[in-house]
């Protein structure tokens, strides 16, 4: 089906009483404001129906609503941006669209064929283009996220499902560099499990062990392998990786890691900019040596909320180990810098990464 055709089927009813004026961009906490209108439709007798853009409001949910209690719920995160001369861009929704799709199929749940998915980011992005923030560092982040609507006490995929798409301006997630703590004794992820999907109870399972980090002054966890908790993983909110002999290391993405649109763009550009890069197991005893011997010369996280954040002090076991102060010659800094070029058309995009819509 066309676009033309896709977006023919969509109810647009506009809000009469738009928040913008409310809105400064100048002082924007991530996630605390949402645009004026959110996308929805349903997934009734094996086909998604009732598409409609409307303004951003509350749900009504019978109390059996089946993702409530048994966790079928999935979502997304991508970014929009917009330039100094009002051109609107989108970066890489086509595979936040294949992400989305391949959690849905591993939580039993149905896909939604990808023109679909992007005419309704596209649609609603333009409808709340006056929210997309254009001073540096800021972007409208979009979430779009797919959940259970069976009303049904008992564990089975549901029949039916709601897909529904949100806006908010947003800043950076880490507002300063960041501390990390590895874990080595909760889990985020074992083999087999849905680790490498963006299931909402990933992040819930995720909650104590990082409030426990926190009190220890961390602001977020380097979670390990569930077996041994030798391996390095993910933080959660991002991929890691790290600099050490101006090699850029970063975990294979196996099972138990989400696959991130950021560490794939980072590791491309690395490449093509003739930076060896090296995706393997990466021991943590090894990295605490080289952090040891001063070899690591930068970590970082990267992920669509954090973009690249720079990691100050890693800690493991009770020791604090710190990475060396920046440089404007850092590859993170450099590729942080390209990639908001990139993302804001000022960069060329020999990638075919960036979708400008009107
Ligand atoms: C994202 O990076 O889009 C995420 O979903 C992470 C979340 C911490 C905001």
């Amino acid at each position: 089906m066309s676009e033309t055709e896709i977006l023919s089927k969509f109810k647009i009813t506009k809000t009469t009483n738009s928040r913008l004026k409310e809105f400064d961009q100048t002082n924007i906490q991530f996630g605390k404001i949402f645009a004026d209108h959110m996308f929805e439709m349903n997934y009734r007798n094996g086909e998604w129906t009732d598409m409609e853009i409307k303004p951003y409001g509350p749900l009504s949910l019978a109390p059996s609503t089946s993702a409530i209690h048994y966790g079928q719920s999935i979502f997304e995160g991508l970014k929009a941006y917009r330039n100094l001369d009002d051109e609107v861009f989108i970066f890489r929704p086509e595979a936040n669209s294949t992400r989305l799709n391949a959690s849905a199929e591993r939580m039993c749940m149905p896909s939604i064929p990808k023109e679909l998915f992007l005419s309704a980011l596209k649609q609603l992005v333009m409808i709340d283009k006056e929210w997309i923030p254009n001073v540096p560092g800021t972007s409208l982040y979009i979430r779009p996220f797919l959940f259970a609507t069976d009303e049904f006490i008992g564990v089975k995929p549901s029949d039916n499902y709601k897909f529904m798409v949100f806006t908010c301006p947003v800043g950076t997630y880490y507002s300063e560099p960041v501390r990390v703590k590895i874990e080595t004794m909760y889990s985020r992820a074992c083999e087999g499990g849905v680790g490498r999907v963006k299931a909402a109870g990933n992040y819930a399972a995720s909650l104590y062990p990082a409030k426990k980090a926190k009190e220890e002054g961390y602001h977020q966890l380097i979670w390990t392998d569930a077996k041994e908790h030798k391996y390095i993983e993910e933080s959660g909110t991002m991929n890691m990786m790290f600099v050490v002999d101006n090699v850029l290391y970063t975990p294979t993405t196996s099972g138990t890691i989400l696959p991130g649109i950021t560490r794939d763009s980072v590791l491309k550009i690395a490449q093509s900019w003739g930076m060896q890069t090296n995706e393997s197991s990466i021991h943590v005893e090894e990295l605490v040596r080289a952090l040891k011997g001063g070899r690591v010369q930068e970590a970082f996280g990267t992920g669509t909320a954090a973009t690249i954040a720079r990691i100050k002090t890693i800690g493991h076991e009770g020791t604090d180990y710190n990475l060396p102060a920046f440089t404007e010659k850092d590859f993170s800094i450099r590729i942080l810098n390209y990639l908001e070029d990139l993302k804001r058309g000022r960069e060329k995009d020999t990638w075919n990464w960036v979708t400008k819509i009107s």
